[in-house]
């Protein structure tokens, strides 16, 4: 009787021992679709962005700046914060479909152009809830800039691609400005 119970003991013990040690791992290859993941999609997304500086409730304010940004002709050193609509047309009235959050900087000496680290968060239809991040260069005087996304949450998990940015308008004096942004994203 003290025996069986020891066996029994003995197989409980070594049970929960390799059922711990199965639990404990660091990497195992797993299947796509143990992530629900299926196909790959390309989308094509395209808003406005309006950054807004000078008004009464600006969406992008100045954070920082260096003792020389002020007399540095590509105001290098200037450091921005912004929370920016995107909306469907070029009016800012028109249909929102996410923001613009994150950083930009001025991080060139000979030219206007700025190191871009920013999320776009959606709020539109089947992306509402996802998110994009954008990391890359933008010299807002050339045509047409092209920014890495570096990768998203929600629909645009896994995803990669490429964000165009090209002015609409800009002010000169208030530095506000409207760009219309073509994104194009691989996600699934
Ligand atoms: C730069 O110019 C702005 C606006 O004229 C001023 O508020 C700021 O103090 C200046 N910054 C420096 C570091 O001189
Ligand atoms: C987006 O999702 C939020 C939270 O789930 C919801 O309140 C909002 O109405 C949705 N907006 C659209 C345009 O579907
Ligand atoms: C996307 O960002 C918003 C904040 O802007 C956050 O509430 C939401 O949880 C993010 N979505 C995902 C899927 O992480």
């Amino acid at each position: 009787m003290a025996r069986n119970l020891l066996i029994l003991y003995i197989l409980i013990l070594f049970s929960a021992l390799t059922a711990s040690e199965s639990d404990q791992y660091f990497s195992k290859k797993i299947s796509p679709s143990s992530l629900g993941l299926k196909k790959e999609k390309l989308t094509h997304l395209h808003f406005y962005f309006h950054d807004t500086i000078t008004a009464k409730n600006p969406t992008a304010v100045q954070v920082a700046e260096a003792a020389m940004t002020n007399t540095s002709s590509s105001n290098f050193g200037a450091v921005f914060v912004m929370d920016d609509p995107l909306t469907v047309s070029p009016e800012v009235s028109s249909k929102m479909v996410g923001r613009a959050q994150g950083i930009y900087a001025s991080a060139s000496q000979s030219e206007i152009a700025f190191l871009m680290v920013l999320n776009f968060a959606f709020m539109e239809g089947k992306f509402n809830g996802s998110n994009l991040s954008i990391l890359g260069r933008n010299a807002i005087f050339s045509g047409i800039r092209e920014m890495p996304i570096v990768g998203g949450s929600g629909v645009f998990r896994f995803s990669h691609g490429y964000a165009q940015a090209k002015t609409h308008t800009i002010d000169i004096k208030t530095k506000n400005a409207i760009v219309e942004y073509n994104v194009y994203v691989f996600h699934y």
